[in-house]
């Protein structure tokens, strides 16, 4: 389900190449992965990762992925996620939290205000390959 709601996410990978991926985080000190589930089906996940910084003596957490599956939007599952890594990301003493988002991204902009994020600025991406 990780991987289907990966390709909603727009970022399409097949199931071997999800599970590694998940391997890798959750064996990673500094990111964490929860999922939303309904009657133990997963219809949502999202990852936090903790960086060290130049900018401020803590650390700062950057909410790295958020997915809710289609069929379960609107329903409070996102707010929860993000909740939860907002408690996690305190626990390790961050002293904020932030993310990128594409600019296409209307809906999650309007979710992102509505859960207390605030728009600083902009996101500029170079391909390494
Ligand atoms: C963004 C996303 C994770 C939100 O998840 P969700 O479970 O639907 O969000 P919630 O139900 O917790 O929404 C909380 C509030 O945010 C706002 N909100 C959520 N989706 C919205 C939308 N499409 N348009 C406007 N406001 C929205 C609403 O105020 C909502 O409360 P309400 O439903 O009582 O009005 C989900 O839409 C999603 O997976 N989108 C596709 C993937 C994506 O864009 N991820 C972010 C990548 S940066």
């Amino acid at each position: 389900m990780i991987a289907a709601l990966l390709t909603q996410l727009g970022y399409p990978a097949s199931a071997e190449a999800v599970v590694q991926r998940v391997e890798r985080l959750v064996s990673s000190d500094a990111d964490c992965l929860v999922v939303g589930d309904v009657d133990g089906d997963v219809v949502g996940f999202a990852s936090v990762h903790i960086s060290l910084s130049i900018e401020y003596d803590e650390p700062a957490a950057k909410l790295s992925a958020l997915v809710v599956d289609e069929q379960h939007r609107r329903g409070g599952i996102g707010a929860m996620l993000v909740a939860e890594l907002e408690a996690r990301a305190r626990r390790r003493d961050c002293n904020l939290i932030f993310l990128t988002t594409a600019e296409r991204r209307r809906d999650a902009h309007a979710f992102y205000r509505r859960v207390g994020f605030e728009e600083t600025g902009r996101r500029f991406v170079k391909s390494l390959r």
